[in-house]
């Protein structure tokens, strides 16, 4: 609905590094997935009630065996009414431009984490030719001189710039997911100025906060030229609400009793990350160690479930944490476990958005200890499974989250001692309490999904179209 008041003239382009559906090759023939979030789900709905195209890299094994020859997704494999445009990147390409730059540069520089960025010039040229192929996919998709052009995330920050040289007149909506850095974090980066050129191109510039906005705002005033008239908000994104289950729980409990082999009597924490060094992985199982350590009664009574999806595993940080995380987990395990209970339950196998969704319900506290995080869903998605109004959310203050839902208890992930006494005042919360809390988050939840975030975005877009003539008419 709150789309359909929109009118994009049936040329409305998203652009992401990673694509809405993959489609792989298994033993019963070609299988299509789409990951789990809402972005795909709201951007999907704008794009099929508007009419329009995706693009993005190509990666599933059977990719290529579903498109045609530019790129483009036969109708009968996707179930969208819309195109899926492909793009082909080279190993070299991704491991210059993904790996490399995005993800070896931008990210921790993007983050406060510990991990040093790491700056070569081959991976910022490698970026920026890769980020013209997706430009020039855009212009090839568009259909008119004025496309709605929704440019996703730090992957693609001089896709803006390099659209606006062919088509002026494009409306650039581009959105920022991650946390944008200080001016003195981003005076380190040898190319910030293109970067910041790039970005600035657009017709909107999104963020998630109002602290990000704060500090792309600063970086801006800090440019000796500042260039490109984007204009600069604050969108926080969100999820789809998803359908009410109030009766799940007590299934979910059992389900997740038995899959994960905990006994009836054991109560439960729960973390849900990508295993990435921002997330604060390791400093949630320490404070979990202290606690138990503290409170020596607990042992035996309360278990840390952490599922933790593997990713970006051709850069050494990520190989590293992995690595601490499975000795820290079996360190914790082998102090305090006993026949018929592990403290520590990792699990790194992936898990389906039903089997989240379960954990979410079967647990009595979910952990967001992020060391900086642009939003984090994790915690919009645990409150909005709780319909039962049970549950504590313990969440970083340095989680974009925590702008919005102030009725979670507020940690600092660094403060190892504080973290583990959150966890105890978790367990401590009588039910009222719990009630109260997650009513007022709900409320928060359910009124900003990620399809107001996405009209937000179009309406502001529509508006500064409408503001600026055509150049062919000024
Ligand atoms: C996080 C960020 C997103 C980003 C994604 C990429 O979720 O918040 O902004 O797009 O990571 O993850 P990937 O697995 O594609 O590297």
């Amino acid at each position: 609905r709150l789309l359909a008041r929109l009118d994009c003239g049936e040329d409305i382009i998203v652009v992401s590094n990673r694509a809405p559906w993959i489609h792989r090759a298994t033993p019963d023939g070609i299988v299509g997935e789409r990951p789990a979030g809402g972005l795909v789900t709201a951007l999907e709905a704008v794009l099929a009630g508007q009419g329009g195209c995706w693009i993005a890299h190509g990666s599933g094994s059977a990719d290529r065996a579903t498109c045609d020859a530019r790129g483009h997704v036969l109708a009968h494999h996707l179930p969208g009414s819309y195109r899926l445009r492909r793009l082909w990147l080279s190993d070299a390409e991704v491991a210059g431009y993904y790996d490399g730059l995005a993800n070896g540069a931008l990210w921790p520089l993007c983050h406060r984490a510990g991990v040093e960025p790491r700056l070569r010039e081959a991976d910022w040229a490698c970026y920026r030719r890769v980020n013209q192929r997706f430009a020039d996919a855009v212009v090839a998709e568009a259909r008119s001189e004025r496309p709605v052009v929704l440019v996703q995330d730090y992957h693609l920050a001089l896709v803006p710039a390099m659209v606006r040289a062919r088509l002026p007149d494009a409306v650039i909506l581009t959105f920022w997911h991650i946390p944008f850095p200080e001016a003195r974090t981003l005076a380190r980066f040898p190319w910030r100025a293109e970067l910041m050129r790039g970005l600035l191109a657009s017709t909107v510039l999104g963020v998630q906060t109002a602290g990000d906005l704060a500090r792309l705002d600063a970086a801006r005033a800090g440019m000796n030229e500042p260039p490109g008239g984007a204009v600069a908000r604050a969108y926080p994104i969100s999820i789809a609400w998803p359908v009410q289950e109030p009766d799940a729980v007590a299934a979910a409990h059992t389900r997740i009793r038995n899959r994960f082999k905990v006994a009836p009597g054991v109560r439960l924490l729960l973390g849900v990350d990508r295993m990435d060094y921002t997330k604060g992985i390791v400093e949630r199982l320490r404070a979990f160690a202290l606690f138990l350590q503290q409170n020596p009664d607990q042992a035996g009574r309360v278990a840390l479930l952490q599922v933790a999806a593997p990713g970006r595993t051709a850069l050494a940080p990520y190989r590293r944490l992995d690595r601490t995380v499975r000795v820290l987990a079996g360190r914790i395990n082998r102090r305090f476990g006993r026949a018929g209970y592990l403290p520590v339950l990792l699990h790194t196998g992936g898990l389906d958005a039903a089997g989240v969704a379960d954990c979410y319900r079967a647990c009595d506290a979910c952990l967001v200890t992020s060391l900086q995080d642009g939003m984090n869903l994790v915690a919009k998605e645990f409150v909005a499974a709780r319909a039962d109004l049970r549950g504590v959310l313990v969440l970083s203050r340095w989680a974009g989250a925590s702008a919005e839902l102030a009725q979670a208890l507020p940690v600092d992930p660094r403060d190892i001692a504080a973290l583990s006494e959150a966890i105890g005042a978790a367990l401590a919360m009588p039910p009222g309490e719990q009630g109260a809390r997650m009513a007022a988050m709900r409320a928060v939840v359910r009124e900003h999904t990620v399809f107001r975030w996405a009209a937000r975005l179009l309406e502001d877009g529509m508006a500064a179209q409408a503001a600026v003539p055509a150049t062919a008419v000024a």
